[in-house]
């Protein structure tokens, strides 16, 4: 059982819980993720370790509630357990001098970006970062991103905050500007990481993502996770989640994303309307 030290809402619908997990605190590095179950009946999840705090006992975990469990897992309050807690899982982020490198996180993925951002930073790269949300209420961790970073580009879709318009926009600019890039990094939806491997592509810059498919066990056995990344298949829990982008099957990830789109609006719905009855 694995302890909730506190609770803040960052955003409608977006949550950041600190919660105590001794073990995989001292382990976690950037680009890493934990599964959790939220009680013993629940589905298994994938979340990112955002980062450790300063006891070096607890990790950071930011959520955005989308479906039933991330539903459940936010209305747990300081105090309460989450049931189980593996990790940390997948091969942390390649961190190393690379020069100038672009980290771009859009939605909840910036909360997955900052800990990259962060580690990139201190070993010596100059971190350009953009990130973007739909509008300026579902904007999160602009204040930690811009201490990490160089400098910080700010995006929502309505224009209420920032500039106007997609990360990739900004994307485009900076590739078309006359600041070579060593490095793009990207994190969000899986549309996202696409338009940014597309826009990349024909300029040759090396450019990561961190993938986020369906995952059960984490282990690579169930093959929930399977994607195609250079023509060949990869487990994402295991061989990722980060991948060059320019070798990723977008189409074929998006596509296993909306598996069970159908029967997680009923596993919410049944929730809502059960409320906390059913766990
Ligand atoms: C390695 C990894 C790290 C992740 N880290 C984070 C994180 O730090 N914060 C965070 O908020 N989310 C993160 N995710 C995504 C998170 O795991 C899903 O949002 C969660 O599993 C949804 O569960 P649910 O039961 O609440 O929703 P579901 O009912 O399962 O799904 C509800 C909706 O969300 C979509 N969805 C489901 N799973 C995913 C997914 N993996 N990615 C994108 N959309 C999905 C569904 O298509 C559906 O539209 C990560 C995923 C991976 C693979
Ligand atoms: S989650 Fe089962 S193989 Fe990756």
């Amino acid at each position: 059982m694995f302890k909730i030290l506190s609770k803040e809402r960052l955003a409608e619908n977006v949550v950041s819980m600190l919660v105590e997990a001794p073990l995989i605190a001292g382990k976690a590095k950037p680009g890493q993720f934990v599964i959790l179950r939220v009680d013993e009946k629940g589905e298994r999840i994938p979340l990112t370790v955002v980062s450790v705090d300063e006891s070096g006992k607890a990790i950071r975990l930011i959520f955005q509630e989308v479906g039933k469990t991330t539903t459940k897992l936010g209305r747990l309050r300081p105090g309460e357990y989450i049931s189980d807690l593996v990790g940390p899982l997948g091969r942390p982020t390649e961190v190393k001098s690379y020069g100038h490198v672009v980290v771009i996180g859009g939605g909840v993925g910036v909360a997955e970006a900052y800990p990259v951002a962060k580690a990139l930073k201190s070993a010596g790269n100059r971190v350009t970062a953009i990130i973007g949300a739909r509008s300026k209420d579902l904007l999160i961790l602009e204040d930690e991103m811009r201490e990490v970073c160089d400098s910080l580009h700010v995006c929502t879709d309505d224009g209420s905050k920032g500039r106007k318009g997609f990360v990739t926009d900004v994307l485009k600019e900076l590739l078309e500007g006359n600041t070579p890039i060593n490095l793009v990094y990207a994190i969000g939806p899986a549309v996202m990481m696409k338009v940014v491997a597309d826009l990349t592509r024909p300029y040759g810059v090396h450019t990561m993502v961190s993938l986020n498919p369906i995952m059960v066990d984490g282990t690579g056995m169930c093959g929930a996770c399977r994607v195609t990344v250079g023509g060949e298949t990869r487990f994402v829990c295991v061989d990722g989640p980060e991948f060059d982008a320019h070798m990723v099957d977008f189409q074929e990830l998006m596509t296993r994303q909306r598996m069970y789109l159908d029967k997680e609006k009923m596993a919410l719905e049944k929730y809502l309307r059960e409320g906390a009855a059913d766990g």
